[in-house]
């Protein structure tokens, strides 16, 4: 498959979307081009279809297997799209039952990342952001269990970085300073 291949990831509020949606502006205006694609909205295309869920915060609290299977759906029909490519997911999932890979060996040798950004800030901001954020179901976290999670999602980049050669870009995302983290990511994806 030719083109890029940029992963980006972020814990649930971090800004992940936002800061994507405006370098993806950005970039267009320059006459970059990239599909910008959200892993979650494929899986939910078909979570939804077969009545799993009714919402897209139900997904990460369905089991494992149901998990598993949405996921390689949405990894085979992303990878099969050629040219420059955006994909908006996770690098790890809180479930339930522990964190759940967001892109296990069969998601990530499929799609082959030139890179994966992980979109960071402080807990606390992203703590506030999850209460101020009336539009989802947000999962209610101390900071210490925030910390954790994106303790995590560096472990899980370094684990994709090592299976498929790519490099781990991290991007902070600080309250009043969105600009700086959507030019770091428009120079990322240029
Ligand atoms: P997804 O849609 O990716 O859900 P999400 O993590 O909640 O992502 P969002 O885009 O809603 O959050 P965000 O952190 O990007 O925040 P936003 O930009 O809205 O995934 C949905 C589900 O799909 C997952 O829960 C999972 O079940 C499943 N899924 C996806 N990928 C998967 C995978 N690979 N494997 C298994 N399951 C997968 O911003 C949040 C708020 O912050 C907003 O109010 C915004 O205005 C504010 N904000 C942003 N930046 C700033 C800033 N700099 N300063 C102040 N406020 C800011």
């Amino acid at each position: 498959m030719s083109g890029k291949k940029v992963i980006i990831t972020g814990v649930p509020g971090v800004g992940k979307t936002t800061v994507i949606n405006s370098a993806f502006d950005k970039i267009t205006a320059e006459g970059v081009k990239y599909q910008n694609l959200n892993f979650g909205s494929f899986m939910f295309e078909v979570a939804q279809a077969e009545g799993l869920v009714a919402d897209r915060d139900q997904m990460r609290k369905l089991d494992r297997i149901a998990q598993k299977r949405l996921q390689k759906t949405a990894a085979e029909k992303i990878a099969a799209i050629d040219g420059n490519v955006i994909v908006d997911t996770h690098a790890s999932v809180k479930t339930p039952n522990g964190y759940l890979a967001g892109l296990p060996e069969w998601v990530v040798s499929a799609i082959m990342p030139d890179v994966i950004v992980l979109v960071e800030t402080d807990n606390d901001q992203i703590l506030g952001r999850r209460l101020s954020d009336e539009t989802r179901v947000r999962d209610l976290e101390g900071s210490k269990s925030i910390a954790e999670h994106q303790e995590m999602n560096r472990a899980f980049a370094a684990a994709y970085s090592m299976l498929t050669g790519c490099t781990v870009k991290i991007i902070t995302n600080a309250d009043f300073l969105l600009d700086k983290a959507v030019d770091e990511l428009a120079a990322t994806l240029r």
